[in-house]
């Protein structure tokens, strides 16, 4: 797929979220074209969940600023929390990280998927309770019919995150937000669940926001992938360039991180992400960055294109003064 030919289905454009006086987001922009599937990278208390309970608008205690647009809808940020009632689940759905969690433990999983079918669908009860059992199949449930009375506790954590998968794809959305849902699963579960949620999606044609802690991951599971730092995009752009051919610094010892695994246990990169009260003047990353120049702790980069010939919003971008 080209980035010409991918018209942008969510666009954000300069997102910034408040916590009190911290600055949780800062200016976060990116694209994701239709079809498409873009992960999110960055170490824990980056902003990743943050970027995507924002788009739902689930936010609570907070002050969000710029615009996430939807095709068709107009900004996200911008509609009442009325007209947010009705997209959630249709156009837009969200599978969380704690599947045990999500769902509610006094329902039968078959409920839970019926209502949220009869809700988004308009079926009737026996349409709806039809469908759900053909989405356990889809999700790969053993014995669908039989788990449909299965309340969450009597399931184990890889098929209750797959009755989340098909609770979020009910209302067949055209944009996926998957926020780390194998991360509390087992190894081979994560990459079960990843490749099915990815199937899924593809054979819907719907675009997927995928949470993921790891780049090597992002970049074989996605086509495009964003690096956040402290709450910036640091690098974005089609997966194979920001993997192979990264040039932020920080972008690389997350790779490195990752290349570790197997040799030794998964290192995070050297040092500590500072804390909102004491976040760098300049580039956020300036306290750990091997490359830092007096610029650096003065000002901070704005993410532009990260090769001259590159204009477009989808292509490779970075933040940086002084790039690798
Ligand atoms: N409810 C909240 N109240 C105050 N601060 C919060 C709240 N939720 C998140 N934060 C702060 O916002 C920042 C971003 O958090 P967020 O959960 O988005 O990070 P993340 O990248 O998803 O991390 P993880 O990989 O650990 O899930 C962190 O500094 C976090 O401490
Ligand atoms: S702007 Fe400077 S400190 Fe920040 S990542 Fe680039 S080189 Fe490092
Ligand atoms: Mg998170």
């Amino acid at each position: 797929m080209t980035d010409t030919a991918l018209k942008p289905v969510l666009s954000i454009k300069d997102l910034t979220v408040f916590r009190g006086a911290s600055k949780i987001l800062d200016r976060v922009t990116l694209s994701l074209g239709q079809g498409e599937t873009l992960a999110l990278v960055g170490e824990s208390g980056a902003g990743k969940s943050t970027i995507a309970t924002a788009i739902m608008r689930l936010l609570d205690n907070a002050k969000v600023t710029g615009s996430a647009e939807l095709a068709g809808e107009g900004d996200l940020l911008a509609l009442t929390e009325r007209q947010m009632v009705k997209l959630r689940g249709r156009r837009l759905s969200m599978i969380f990280q704690d599947a045990g969690a999500a769902l509610n433990p006094a329902y039968t999983v078959g409920r839970q998927l019926s209502t949220t079918l009869y809700r988004t669908q308009g079926l009737s009860k026996v349409e709806a309770r039809q469908k759900a059992v053909e989405l356990f199949t889809s999700v790969g449930i053993n014995d669908p019919e039989g788990r449909m009375s299965a309340f969450p506790h009597q399931l184990s954590g890889g098929m209750q995150q797959r009755v989340m998968v098909a609770i979020a794809l009910a209302g067949s959305p055209d944009l996926l937000l998957a926020d780390e849902p194998t991360s509390a699963l087992d190894v081979t579960i994560q990459a079960q669940i990843v490749r099915l949620i990815l199937t899924l999606t593809r054979e819907r044609g719907a675009s997927c926001i995928f949470v993921l802690h790891d780049l090597a991951l992002a970049s074989q599971a996605c086509d495009r992938v964003v690096v956040l730092y402290a709450g910036q995009v640091v690098e974005s752009g089609p997966a194979h360039d920001v993997l192979e051919r990264h040039r932020h610094p920080y972008t690389h010892q997350l790779k490195s991180c990752v290349l570790e695994i197997g040799t030794k246990d998964l290192t995070a990169p050297e040092g500590t992400v500072p804390s909102h009260g004491q976040m760098p003047k300049g580039c956020r990353f300036s306290t750990r960055c091997p490359r830092v120049m007096a610029r650096c702790t003065d000002e901070a980069p704005p993410l532009i294109p990260a090769r001259e010939a590159m204009s477009g919003p989808l292509d490779h971008h970075i933040a940086c003064w002084n790039p690798e």
